[in-house]
């Protein structure tokens, strides 16, 4: 699990974590992101056409990874691993969560924002996290404490996270990504102003690049 999760996040230095309001968005704002350089996208599941989005970037973006994020529930989790995610993002964890992620093919990134909830996560076996909400949970200074009892766990921030403090985030030893809604601004999804997403995506790649 950790080792693929491993190999997906650690080429992504940003995940856009997008909401596909309209489904014929979903393959021109993934295209974007990717063409950009970000190549790891995560569709919410906030809106109904949310799984067909995943099953459709999928298709069409074949070398991009696409997460399913804001997974609640087991039977959530079911459904995107149908349409084919390549992994699953929830905000928080539920024991139902964890148990059904440890037996399912496709990988879970588990959201914590506090150590308890982290040694939940720990003793099911996870070892990649997502930190959510990033900034109101601690920020920078959290997952710098976090590393003193479990300085082997990794994480995803997201919450708050922008091109402002995504570099010091980043700088830390155990943060591996960070993700966030700043690549998708409805400003430009409302007028399919995709060439401007792809700007904004270039504009996280080159200055985060591993
Ligand atoms: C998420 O689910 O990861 C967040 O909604 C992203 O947070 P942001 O909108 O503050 O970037």
């Amino acid at each position: 699990r950790t080792t693929e999760l491993d190999s997906i996040c650690l080429k992504a230095e940003v995940i856009p974590v997008i909401t596909i309001n309209r489904i014929e968005d979903a393959v021109p704002m993934g295209r974007a992101l990717v063409e950009g350089g970000l190549s790891v996208l995560e569709v919410t599941l906030r809106t109904d056409c949310a799984i067909e989005a995943i099953a459709r970037l999928k298709k069409e973006l074949p070398h991009a990874s696409i997460a399913a994020g804001t997974v609640l529930t087991p039977a959530q989790y079911r459904l995107v691993e149908q349409a084919g995610a390549d992994f699953i993002v929830t905000p928080g964890a539920t024991e139902a969560l964890y148990r059904y992620g440890v037996e399912s093919p496709v990988p879970m990134l588990p959201g914590v924002a506090t150590i308890s909830e982290l040694m939940t996560g720990w003793q099911y076996g996870y070892r990649r996290f997502k930190f959510f909400p990033a900034e109101a949970s601690g920020g920078v200074k959290a997952l710098k404490a976090f590393a003193g009892p479990i300085g082997e766990a990794r994480f995803c921030p997201t919450g708050g996270i922008s091109l402002n403090n995504a570099a010091d985030y980043l700088a830390l030893p155990n943060v591996m990504c960070v993700g966030g809604s700043w690549l998708t601004p409805s400003s430009l999804v409302d007028a399919g102003d995709w060439d401007g997403i792809r700007l904004l995506a270039k504009e996280a790649a080159d200055r985060f690049h591993h």
